[in-house]
């Protein structure tokens, strides 16, 4: 399959952030606990943090028969998002997100990337060549969540 991409803008964030809450809560259920879920999930009501990922990260968005089934960001040599819809895993969609987010990365002038990865993400990047570094926790709504500092 080939894919193409754009420039995610902020007429896509109700999209985008269905996406993001259905990605969690099927893919990453086996990984995480359900509060911990809806933790996670509840970040879509921010949405002042998300418009602003849109206006100043480079945030892009991959899109099938004109529905958006891939979404990922970069802040300079930081991977912020990566989520794929979970109709849509395992055909290489977060690849092409992720080489394009590498390349845009590689032009600002930054040669090692770094991420937060889910536990349901570690697979993915070490596929990718990523390292974890250390156990990181997170405090969402009064819960801990579990992500991994991960580097090339
Ligand atoms: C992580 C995620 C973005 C991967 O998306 P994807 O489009 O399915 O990934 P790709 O198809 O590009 O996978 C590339 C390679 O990564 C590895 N990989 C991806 N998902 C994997 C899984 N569930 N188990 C094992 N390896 C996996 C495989 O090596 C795969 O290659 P292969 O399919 O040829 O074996 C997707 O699972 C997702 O959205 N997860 C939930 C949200 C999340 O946790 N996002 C990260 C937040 S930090």
């Amino acid at each position: 399959m080939k894919f193409i991409f754009e420039k995610a803008k902020l007429e896509n964030l109700e999209e985008i952030l269905n996406l993001f809450e259905n990605s969690i809560k099927n893919s990453c259920a086996n990984d995480y606990n359900q509060p911990q879920i809806l933790a996670w999930v509840s970040s879509i009501e921010n949405k002042d943090k998300w418009i602003k990922k849109i206006k100043t990260q480079y945030f892009i968005i991959t899109k099938v028969q004109n529905k958006i089934v891939g979404f990922g960001s970069l802040e300079d040599n930081y991977i912020d998002l990566l989520y794929v819809h979970n109709n849509f895993l395992r055909k290489g969609i977060a690849s092409f997100i992720y080489q394009t987010l590498k390349e845009e990365s590689k032009k600002r002038g930054f040669t090692v990337l770094l991420t937060h990865a889910s536990k349901t993400a570690i697979s993915f990047f070490e596929s990718k060549k990523f390292k974890i570094i250390k156990k990181n926790k997170v405090i969402r709504k009064g819960i801990e969540i579990t992500n991994f500092e991960m580097t090339q």
